[in-house]
């Protein structure tokens, strides 16, 4: 290996990531007077969070009575009863307070006439435990609201003296004794490279969206928080559960906010019919995001979908009012014309379910600790390492997050990281030594990576497994897809060692960064289809057509997926079931949330 020499950093707290979770909980950490780093791999306001249009879920009742009971009631029939109640409940109740200091820090919240943040109505977001009408909880910035989010919450971090290091790409966490004490990193503009040692580090590092081939995410979004944990021994949770989003644009993928349809906006199949009305009666296109994509899915499949080849679904904006588009929906009327050479004040935009979010990720407790589950004690904690945002699996999202409970959940577990460190980071204590063996295994897989001299490009291995995913761990899925999904992304995996680099400089190099983000992407991959093809229910994201009924007596637990090359260890943990706060001292009746069916 050639010899590589680094620089030394020493923080308190070192942030890796800076999307709304990574900013949330780095100004969080800063305010403190914890020595914070924020390492990011793009320019913040860059980060993935900048693509969130529609909103962000609390209960703050401007526009209609809501309560964060009911809000926490959503969130766990939308999680189909896998997400952990504790957490759910601190989500529920945290978030008004979450949503008023971002409008304090600065968020350009759209305003009602009396001057109220205003809020949308969301699919899964009701009234009276799912039996009254829709609530209007969404709150936005027209649709730009994770756009405004970022800039407020960077400018906030700089404000409160948070150092960042700016198109850095870490490579691997500093475990020393069982203890992360830090991440290595290098620097992509001038090759150097770089040991951040700290007392805490936080994973911030967002989804793995681009393990398939067509999604709303960001070409950032490879999964590189899991990567570094699944490389560090530590297990996955609850990688089954991907997320289509029912509109992005046939084609490009690209997302058009949900808000659309929580503004009026409704989706037709080739008869023009709406035919979400027959799926779900009550709450139509407003209709959990699963339940929308598996039934657009339907139609297509009975051949009711539009275009030459009857292969997507159109959704219907044009009889809006001006009005609304223009103060609105901005973004989207834009999205539209570039992506889809549709003017959506005239005609239907051509959609198609297309993957959107992880609700599995790096297992944490509701102070985004990060877990290391033993059967003697599953609520085991990883010291010195924490998880937020899209990276994290808290779980709040279960089986299928609502939409607008991704932002909130950024924030909310942003600054609930920062609450726990002020408690176990000792701002006095001495910042750890760094961990030489840690650094050398480091720079050992990313040499060999640099060098790389095998068969196949990354782009296309990479291509490869995102059309396995694609293929494989569908909208639906079946015993014989998972069965050959599984096959094809473990001979996928394997080809790993084949790799074939040819840049071998140190400097911008993007052939050598995307070998480094595909061998992230990869245990991602794996861990989803190997979980998808070991749970023999449909909950949530994860309908699988060979056994349509949720299994509560069997399957209601949490996977753990420990990956180690091309294999991969699957385990379980339980559902944690307690809530927070007894319903005699003002908690939530837990008769209301006992599972049933799930209908909309
Ligand atoms: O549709 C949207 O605006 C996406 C929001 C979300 O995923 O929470």
């Amino acid at each position: 290996m050639a010899a590589y020499e680094y620089e030394t950093h020493d923080y308190d707290v070192v942030v890796v990531g800076a999307g709304g979770a990574g900013l949330r909980a780095t100004l969080g950490m800063a305010e403190q007077g914890l020595r914070t780093a924020c390492v990011t791999k793009v320019f913040p306001t860059r980060s993935h969070t900048v693509a969130a249009q529609g909103g962000i879920a609390a209960s703050l009742s401007n526009m209609g009575p809501d309560s964060w009971q009911w809000h926490m009631y959503d969130t766990v029939k939308g999680s189909d009863w896998l997400g952990d109640t504790d957490a759910m409940e601190y989500l529920a109740r945290e978030a008004p307070k979450a949503v008023y200091e971002l409008e304090h820090y600065g968020v350009p919240f759209s305003r009602t006439e009396d001057g109220k943040i205003y809020q949308r109505p969301f699919g899964g977001h009701t009234t009276e435990y799912g039996e009254g009408p829709p609530v209007q909880r969404t709150c936005a910035a027209a649709d730009r609201t994770g756009h405004a989010m970022l800039h407020t919450l960077y400018g906030q971090s700089l404000k409160n003296n948070a150092e960042f290091f700016i198109e850095y790409f870490a490579l691997d966490l500093m475990i020393t004794d069982g203890r992360c004490t830090g991440v290595v990193a290098w620097k992509l503009d001038d090759g150097t490279l770089h040991v951040f040692n700290a007392k805490m580090t936080v994973l911030a590092t967002g989804g793995y969206g681009r393990a398939y081939f067509s999604a709303t995410s960001a070409h950032t979004c490879t999964g590189d928080g899991g990567g570094m944990v699944a490389r560090a021994g530590l297990p996955l949770q609850d990688m089954e559960f991907v997320q289509f989003h029912p509109t992005g644009i046939y084609g490009s993928g690209c997302l058009i906010t949900e808000g659309a349809r929580g503004e009026g906006g409704y989706l037709t199949n080739s008869n023009g019919e709406r035919f979400m009305e027959r799926y779900a009666p009550t709450y139509k296109d407003l209709a959990s995001r699963d339940v929308v994509s598996r039934c657009m899915t339907i139609e297509i499949r009975e051949g009711r979908g539009v275009g030459p080849n009857k292969d997507h679904i159109h959704l219907n904006l044009s009889h809006l009012p001006r009005e609304t588009l223009d103060l609105r929906l901005p973004g989207i009327t834009e999205s539209a014309k570039i992506f889809a050479g549709v003017d959506l004040t005239k005609e239907p935009i051509p959609v198609l379910p297309t993957v959107h979010y992880n609700m599995g990720g790096i297992p944490t407790n509701y102070w985004g600790e990060v877990l290391n589950p033993t059967p003697a004690n599953p609520d085991a904690v990883f010291p010195g390492l924490m998880a937020v945002g899209e990276a994290a699996c808290a779980s709040v999202h279960g089986a299928n997050r609502l939409g607008s409970n991704s932002l909130i959940d950024l924030v909310v577990f942003g600054r609930a990281a920062s609450i726990r460190a002020s408690k176990v980071v000792d701002a006095g204590a001495d910042v750890p030594v760094t961990h030489k063996p840690s650094v050398d295994a480091a720079l050992t897989r990313f040499d060999a990576a640099r060098h790389a001299n095998g068969a196949i490009p990354t782009a296309h291995l990479r291509l490869e497994m995102q059309r396995t995913m694609q293929a494989d761990a569908a909208v639906f899925r079946t015993d014989k897809t998972l069965a050959e999904g599984v096959a094809k992304m473990t001979a996928v995996a394997g080809k790993m060692a084949d790799l074939k680099v040819t840049d071998r400089s140190l400097i911008w190099n993007s052939d050598l960064m995307e070998t480094l983000e595909l061998a992230n992407l990869m245990p991602n991959a794996l861990a989803t289809i190997v979980a998808a093809e070991a749970r023999k229910e449909s909950r949530g994201a994860h309908a699988q057509e060979d056994h349509p009924n949720r299994d509560d007596a069997k399957w209601r637990v949490h996977s753990l997926a420990v990956v180690d090359g091309a294999k991969v260890t699957l385990s379980t943990r339980p559902v944690h079931l307690e809530p927070l706060t007894k319903f005699e001292d003002g908690g939530i009746d837990l008769a209301k949330i006992a599972p049933k069916a799930r209908v909309y």
